[in-house]
């Protein structure tokens, strides 16, 4: 089991940071063994929590330029009144987005983790007056996600930080309706110029490894983003 005290000191990007911070790296020892049915076939070792600490990294303005926010979301093509989940949402430069474009019949359930990351995304709807978002305070072991509800789950940078994968992915599938969508972001570990510490990036193999067992049958992957891949799925017939 993770102990409380493994959230991550340092920033998850800041290559030096990350590479420096001696309690990151005993985070991320610990949470090697958490769940390693998940991680056997890749070996991949779990990336430490991002800490609300660093939550400004999360609205740094050069990540327009980076990740294409508007472009990933047009990508997608969610529809009006759907219900999306935004897992570890952090502060919620996704979700107002997500919650724009499903508009207000739809609504978002915006999930992390760390409830300073909640208060601080729920401050930021407030302020762009969005009220279709629900905000879900979840722990490792459990999600608090309602089953059947979603039409599609976006985890933008978040997937390598899952303490217990296998576990958090199940509870992710039960919650999303058979239609649905998985949507999985992450920086391209295949590419050693993008300046994200290697626990942070993941290979588009390693993603598709790790989650078709879960499952999940995967569908396509869209690699337009500049630093990220796109990895889409949809939960497999039983
Ligand atoms: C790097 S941040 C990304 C935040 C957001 N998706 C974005 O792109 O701005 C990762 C977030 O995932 C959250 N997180 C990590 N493990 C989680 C878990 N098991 N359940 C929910 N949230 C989690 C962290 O608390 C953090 O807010």
């Amino acid at each position: 089991m993770r102990p409380p005290g493994a959230i991550c000191a340092g920033a998850l990007a800041g290559v030096a940071l990350l590479a420096t911070g001696s309690a990151c790296r005993l985070a991320a020892q610990d949470t090697e063994a958490t769940d390693a049915g998940a991680t056997a076939s890749t070996s991949r070792q779990i990336a430490p929590t991002m800490s609300y600490v660093h939550a400004d990294w999360l609205t740094r303005p050069e990540r327009e330029e980076e990740e294409h926010p508007d472009r990933l979301m047009g990508a997608l093509g969610i529809p009006r009144g759907s219900t999306v989940i935004d897992f570890g949402a952090g502060v919620g430069y996704f979700t107002w987005r997500l919650a724009r474009r499903v508009g207000p019949e739809g609504r978002v359930l915006a999930v992390d983790i760390q409830p300073e990351m909640l208060e601080m995304l729920t401050a930021n709807m407030r302020e762009r007056g969005i009220g279709n978002v629900e905000t879900i305070l979840s722990t490792n072991e459990d999600s608090g996600l309602p089953s059947n509800a979603a039409d599609l789950a976006l985890f933008v940078d978040v997937y390598h930080e899952l303490a217990y994968p296998a576990r958090t992915m199940g509870e992710v599938r039960d919650a999303l309706k058979p239609e649905g969508r998985l949507v999985v972001v992450e920086y391209r570990k295949e590419e050693p110029w993008i300046p994200i510490h290697p626990l942070h990036k993941m290979t588009a193999q390693e993603v598709r490894d790790e989650i078709e067992p879960m499952g999940f049958d995967f569908v396509e992957l869209l690699d337009f983003l500049p630093r990220q891949h796109v990895v889409i799925f949809k939960p497999s017939r039983d």
